[in-house]
């Protein structure tokens, strides 16, 4: 078994090899392949995501990922590496779990997958600029919106799950979140066990605020399903512990929903649990073991039922990321 292995920036150099010490605990035969990318990467060498790591990522088609530093301004050759990096690898579904955790903060009775599209929306990085006027490219095909709703339909029959809500724009933009409405429901008809319904993408911000075990499956677009995903995260007990997957036809990156998080960066105080988490998703659907990935979450859910928190759970008495792990490590 191989894995490629980006820790990025910031706290990606902390949780990334405290998640590869749980997966070569449980899978001894595991090779790694370590490459770069991300901010540092830039600095250094010019490129955000080098050639050899896209290379490398394309041959071994199993990817960890931590983390990147991205500016909120422009920088001239820069772009994001993980939003490259999906749409190179074709990861065209982002899939974003939430479920209870016994943390205090999480809410008990959610139980949510918000399932993103990867590749297209404005994430294409299409931007123009003419004088005073930004203008920024919004994409969605029929293509891709099939693919990312047969993905969400397969993956809510297989969980046994009971409803998709399809969550879109579409009475301000009817060409395209019109079209994405139109095909998802199109799809839908292939899965008559599994309800449907749709809300617009503030109705649905509304309901993740007010009644998040409302929500099921959540077919959405890329930004969407970024934002969304971020608020049902608060639920399920913070950043610190949501995990996700970029799913392809025969490839996967996991990646925790977070970023770099530079105002903890290097204190070796970070939770793990999100990368972690997200290995699990990659051994459960990529490498198709489900009883490792389950002994992973088993033994993450055993820890923090044992009040083991890190310090963005609870700051008295935390654990550090490094006595986090080995907590973990033990009840594998
Ligand atoms: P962030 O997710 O890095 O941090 C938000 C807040 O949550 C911070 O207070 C942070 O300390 C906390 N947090 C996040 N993960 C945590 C963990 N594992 N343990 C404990 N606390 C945690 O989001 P932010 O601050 O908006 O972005 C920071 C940088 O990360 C930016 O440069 C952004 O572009 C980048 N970013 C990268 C992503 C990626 O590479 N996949 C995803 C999101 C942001
Ligand atoms: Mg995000």
């Amino acid at each position: 078994m191989d894995l490629c292995v980006i820790e990025g920036d910031g706290i990606g150099l902390e949780v990334i090899p405290a998640t590869v010490e749980i997966l070569q605990h449980l899978l001894p035969d595991l090779t790694l392949h370590p490459a770069r990318a991300g901010w540092q990467c830039f600095q250094e060498t010019g490129q955000a995501l080098p050639d050899e790591t896209i290379a490398l990522t394309h041959q071994i088609k199993a990817v960890l990922f931590g983390a990147a530093n991205s500016p909120s301004y422009p920088v001239e050759g820069y772009s994001s590496p993980i939003v490259r990096l999906r749409r190179l690898l074709k990861t065209h579904a982002n899939l974003r779990p939430t479920t209870y955790l016994p943390v205090p903060a999480a809410r008990a009775g959610v139980d949510l997958l918000v399932v993103r599209e990867n590749t297209e929306d404005v994430y294409v990085g299409d931007e123009s600029v003419d004088g005073d006027t930004s203008t920024a490219k919004k994409v969605v095909t029929r293509a891709a919106t099939e693919r990312i709703s047969y993905t969400a339909y397969q993956l809510a029959e297989q969980a046994q799950r009971r409803r998709v809500t399809v969550v879109h724009k579409g009475n301000v933009l009817p060409q395209t979140d019109g079209l994405f409405r139109r095909v998802a429901f199109e799809i839908s008809q292939y899965y008559p066990e599994i309800e449907t319904d749709e809300l617009l993408v503030d109705t649905a911000a509304y309901w993740m605020v007010k009644e998040p075990s409302r929500f099921d499956v959540i077919l959405t677009s890329n930004l969407y399903g970024d934002i969304l995903s971020d608020m049902a995260a608060a639920w399920g007990g913070g950043l610190g512990l949501a995990p996700a997957l970029n799913l392809g036809e025969d490839v996967a990156i996991a990646e925790p929903v977070h970023g770099s998080a530079p105002d903890i960066a290097g204190k070796g105080i970070a939770n793990p649990t999100a990368a972690i988490l997200s290995a699990a998703m990659l051994v459960r659907y990529h490498w198709k073991m489900p009883e490792i990935a389950l002994r992973i979450e088993n033994a993450v859910h055993m820890t923090l039922e044992a009040g083991i928190y890190t310090a963005d759970i609870r700051p008295e008495n935390a654990f550090s990321t490094q006595q986090f792990t080995q907590e973990v490590k033990q009840r594998l």
